[in-house]
């Protein structure tokens, strides 16, 4: 077993442009194979980063300055993880490596939001159908908060992540620099990811679930959880840190793990924004549960814990909720900080009590409505097979919400797992959960609800891009969709759905006589 706390915390590097076009930072990314130490006692692992690093480079943008970023693949043509190809968009003969780079949470025009069959391969010798350009145009019309950037390749995502395609992407605005939080040296991005490793330091990822399925081999599997735990790229880090305030801006980056994160001897997160923000006021949370995708920018306060070594575990099941608890040896561990370092400087940073303002979205300004089950049912492997609505990928485009329309969308979740749904392009506030009798729904199609509707948690009630979905819960969100037209997508996020069926293309429509944005 690897030992834990032996390897301190990497911090990404920053991306700086390459130049400046016309006033626009102008950024070039090179997907490449590298060679990365995860861990002090394991050889060096092959992995796929942005720039060739695993997690990749951090960007720094500033509401609404554009940037465009060329983002290049130099990978191999061969990947080193199992696909299969009975997944759509891994079947008839599509190149084993493609990519396509995503921006998860930007508000980005469909050009250049890393739609799933807009991939190209190596060189862009080969590319999808839905290709349109080389360079991302990126306008960052949106509040300051925490987003990601990472690889959806059709039918291959899971691997390309799990492979290392992942970077944070931080968006800041006057707004935030002007509140008296942690800043520079104590303001840090963590990326909590699991993998599993061979004995040759390479990552495992299995080719078959257990048991397995006659008749494919390589097989999706219907989630895939790894025996140790990742913070940006290193196995059980730890960081050093001073008796002072220090804000983590903290992604759950996991294929299919959900992380419920504590700290030792009580000591809280005090939760200052979500996917999609800053909070309207501080929230103290002892049990920060993060499903994959989701963002939490917290600050934890080191003062009164000078000479204390506090260990970040997790405790959420997996699947979630109904799996197995994690070790707490192991995947229960996430990482140590050591508060051994002595204060360099006087600490003046705050979390004031109000954050930000926001509005508050009422159900009363939706003009639509939508149910969408979540469920699954077996394919012709009898392996699972998840769906939204029911529906294939390839179905026609069942949701089409006009330009500027407010809707609220439902989520009916009629299967045994939490699945975080994510819409691209906009972001939403969940207005509320309620239980139903799933057996009623299952028989005759009716919704008959068991109990009263729920107001998220308080951390919950910023601005989100990506839901925690339960079981035998209607989860509605609402949101306006704004402001481009296009094609987009919405999914599930953990990745072994996402590939296997539990993604929908949608499209924003304009209305006649309005404009495109
Ligand atoms: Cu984070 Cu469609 O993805
Ligand atoms: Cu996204
Ligand atoms: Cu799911």
């Amino acid at each position: 077993m690897l030992e834990k706390f032996v390897d301190r915390l990497p911090i990404m590097p920053v991306i700086q442009p390459s130049t400046i076009k016309d006033q626009i930072p102008f950024y070039e990314v090179t997907m490449k194979e590298s060679m990365q130490k995860l861990h002090r006692d394991l050889p060096p692992t092959r992995v796929w980063g942005y720039n060739g690093v695993f997690p990749g480079p951090t960007f720094h943008v500033f509401r609404n300055q554009p940037v465009h970023v060329l983002w290049k693949s130099e990978l191999p043509e061969k990947h080193f993880l199992p696909i299969d190809t009975t997944v759509h968009g891994a079947d008839h003969g599509a190149p084993e490596v493609r990519t396509v780079v995503h921006l998860h949470g930007g508000v980005t025009p469909e050009s250049s939001d890393g739609y799933p069959e807009a991939w190209f391969t190596p060189g862009f010798q080969q590319v999808g159908k839905y290709f349109t350009h080389r360079v991302y145009e990126y306008p960052n019309g949106q509040a300051a908060t925490n987003l990601w950037y990472h690889d959806h390749a059709m039918g291959i995502t899971r691997l390309n992540i799990y492979a290392g395609l992942t970077g944070m992407y931080i968006v800041h605005d006057k707004e935030e620099l002007s509140l008296p939080l942690p800043k520079g040296e104590y303001d840090i991005p963590l990326i909590i990811q699991d993998r599993s490793f061979q004995d040759d330091g390479s990552l495992y990822y299995p080719s078959e679930p257990t048991p397995p399925v006659e008749g494919v081999d390589p097989s999706v599997l219907p989630d895939f959880f790894g025996k140790t735990n990742l913070v940006n790229g290193m196995v059980w880090p730890y960081l050093e840190v001073e008796p002072r305030k220090y804000r983590f801006r903290i992604l759950n980056g996991a294929n299919a793990r959900f992380y419920g994160l504590s700290l030792s001897y009580c000591v809280p997160f005090i939760q200052i924004g979500t996917d999609q923000g800053l909070l309207k006021h501080p929230v103290s949370v002892r049990n920060l549960l993060l499903a994959p995708a989701e963002r939490a920018d917290v600050v934890i306060d080191f003062r009164s814990s000078a000479g204390e070594e506090i260990v970040m575990t997790n405790d959420a099941a997996s699947p979630f909720p109904q799996g197995k608890l994690p070790n707490p040896k192991t995947t229960g561990i996430v990482m140590k900080f050591r508060v051994k370092k002595h204060l360099s400087s006087p600490d003046h940073s705050r979390v004031p009590n109000y954050l930000s303002t926001y509005h508050v979205m009422n159900e009363k300004e939706s003009n639509n409505e939508r149910n969408l089950s979540l469920g699954m049912r077996p394919d012709q492997y009898g392996r699972e097979i998840h769906l939204l609505n029911n529906d294939l990928w390839s179905d026609p485009i069942t949701e089409k919400p006009r330009l500027g329309d407010t809707e609220i969308w439902s989520f009916v979740n009629v299967s045994n797992a939490t699945h975080p749904i994510h819409l691209h392009l906009v972001k939403f506030q969940i207005l509320d959960r309620q239980p139903f009798d799933r057996d009623m729904y299952e028989k005759e199609g009716k919704i008959v609800t068991t109990g009263p509707r729920v107001k998220p948690a308080l951390n919950e009630q910023g601005w989100k891009d990506t839901v925690r979905a339960n079981p035998k819960e209607i989860t509605r969100i609402i949101m306006t969709f704004t402001p481009y037209a296009g094609l987009f997508v919405w999914h599930c996020h953990i990745l072994e759905h996402e590939d296997y069926e539990m993604m929908r293309p949608y499209e924003v429509v304009v209305k006649r006589g309005q404009a495109r944005a």
